[in-house]
């Protein structure tokens, strides 16, 4: 049984989902550090289950049912986005909204890489994925910092804020991409949801991609993609060179890999983010929380 409350994230991510899936094969190549970090979680120690909040696509659902040879749930309030997701046995997708979904399983790991910042009231989803969970089970999730610390994606964003001029402003304390990035607030609304043993530690990552692949990732993704949509045709070439000339510069680049014959391997682009890795149990009164050694930055 399910229903839904985030009713507006379900259109944008439906909206933005079809941008999302296009690209999703450059976007795990360049998220896999995250998924690494994930997968190495899972891996602490025995789990039956695992559930992945927000998973898109699925392909940390996928790694993680791979390394852990166990079955896993995956759950995103996007049709898009699961209808991209591909299938195999261990694996089950569900279109719901994780915040309000009355889970029939329990389960002893919650992961999520970034799919838990879009909640319009996250005290109760923290409470409804407590539920989900097993005594003694845990959730590890990846979320951004602020967006100072992510040039990365706040670049593009400024590149297409002028280009962009009815769009609302970001609300800081709504639901949005760095809704977690302030720790102290984020683990009192986990206490408030009942967790245990909270802790938020920063993750940095280096995410790698091939030049080539900036302006296909840059215009199927966040603001701009909506820019692209909603520009003349005659605007296009331009709003594409400026976001992918202030996106660049927020990278360093190398060049590595095969050579080409006659001329230089291809340039690859290196992007610092910068997120918070958050550990939560649900203690169970005869089982001591395990360290999380390989969830920490
Ligand atoms: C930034 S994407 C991350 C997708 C995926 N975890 C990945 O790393 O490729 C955020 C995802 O969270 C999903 N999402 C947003 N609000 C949700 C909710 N209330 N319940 C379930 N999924 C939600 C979106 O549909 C989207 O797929």
């Amino acid at each position: 049984m399910t229903s839904e409350v985030n009713s507006e994230q379900a259109a944008w991510w439906n909206a933005a989902g079809q941008g999302w899936a296009r690209a999703q094969d450059i976007v795990d190549l360049v998220l896999r550090p995250f998924q690494d970090l994930l997968v190495d979680a899972a891996l602490e120690r025995p789990r039956d289950r695992v559930l992945d909040v927000g998973c898109g696509t699925g392909a940390v659902t996928r790694a993680i049912a791979d390394a852990l040879d166990g079955a896993c749930v995956g759950v995103d309030i996007s049709e898009t986005m699961i209808s991209g997701a591909k299938q195999q046995g261990n694996v089950r997708f569900v279109v719901a909204d994780a915040q309000v979904h009355t889970f029939e399983e329990r389960f002893d790991l919650i992961v999520s890489r970034f799919g838990v910042m879009f909640f319009d009231d996250p005290v109760a989803a923290f409470r409804n994925l407590l539920r989900a969970t097993t005594p003694g089970g845990e959730l590890c999730f990846i979320t951004w910092r602020t967006p100072d610390e992510n040039p990365f994606m706040t670049t593009a964003v400024q590149a297409a804020a002028p280009l962009l001029p009815d769009a609302p402003a970001p609300d800081p304390n709504g639901p949005g991409p760095f809704s977690l990035a302030d720790a102290g607030k984020t683990r009192k609304l986990f206490e408030q949801s009942g967790w245990s043993g909270i802790e938020i530690s920063p993750v940095d990552r280096i995410c790698t991609m091939p030049e080539k692949l900036l302006v296909p990732y840059l215009s199927n993704l966040g603001p701009i993609a909506r820019a692209l949509k909603e520009a003349e045709e005659s605007e296009r070439p331009r709003i594409i060179g400026a976001s992918e000339v202030r996106s660049t510069r927020s990278c360093t680049a190398t060049r590595c890999g095969s050579q080409v014959p006659f001329g230089r391997s291809p340039r690859q682009l290196h992007s610092d983010w910068r997120c918070h890795v958050s550990r939560l149990s649900r203690i169970s009164p005869d089982q001591p929380r395990v360290s999380s050694s390989a969830c920490t930055a």
